[in-house]
């Protein structure tokens, strides 16, 4: 069984797309896989419970409970390992990876961001897009290196800047295409359409 966990820290929206295209798309039999378990940073993400509720084993490694990243990153690897993960999903994962930690899941590890990389990694990705007077906006899958929202890009999605557009509106527009390309990234993983590095 390939085993998938994702790591979340808020609502789990992009979460709730992979488990949801999961079942419907037979992820089981196509590929051998499942949402093993749901974990998160923070105690009360939303998230949380919707992957209880689906009967998903959840956990929580709370970051404020560790004196440092090592210390953290290490009680939440020794969560994910409990499931000896294929792959290891962040979806609104917010902390910053130690480079252990990502050396560990090396070539498993992916990640969404909402901007089309390399254009704007890190915070406030809607923000600065409207600033820049951006035309497009999107989101994109890809594998994680050391090197913040950085790595090889699985997918993308693009998507018009509006004139009326907020950084909320510009959000929800991305985000409604995020939860497309993040199960479309896994199925090309899953079914080996992506040669590892
Ligand atoms: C998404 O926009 C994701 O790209 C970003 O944080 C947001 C998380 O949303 N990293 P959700 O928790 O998946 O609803």
């Amino acid at each position: 069984m390939k085993n998938i966990v994702i790591l979340i820290s808020g609502t789990g929206s992009n979460m709730a797309a992979i488990v949801r295209a999961c079942s419907r798309d037979d992820w089981g039999v196509r590929f051998g896989a499942r949402i093993a378990a749901v974990v998160s940073n923070r105690p009360h993400a939303g998230g949380l419970a919707w992957a209880a509720q689906e009967g998903i084993a959840t956990a929580v490694v709370d970051h404020k409970a560790y004196p440092g990243r090592e210390a953290f990153d290490l009680a939440l690897a020794e969560e994910i390992d409990r499931h000896a993960p294929a792959l290891v999903v962040l979806a609104g994962f917010m902390r910053i990876l130690t480079p252990a930690f990502v050396q560990r899941y090396e070539g498993r590890l992916v990640n969404i961001h909402p901007s089309l990389l390399p254009a704007f990694p890190g915070l406030h990705t809607h923000e600065r897009a409207l600033a820049e007077g951006c035309r497009f906006a999107g989101a994109t899958v890809h594998r994680v290196t050391a090197e913040l929202d950085h790595g090889e890009i699985l997918e993308q999605a693009v998507v018009p800047v509006l004139p009326a557009d907020t950084a909320d509106t510009l959000a929800a527009r991305v985000l409604t295409q995020e939860h497309l390309i993040y199960p479309r990234a896994l199925v090309r993983l899953l079914s080996g359409g992506v040669q590892k590095p």
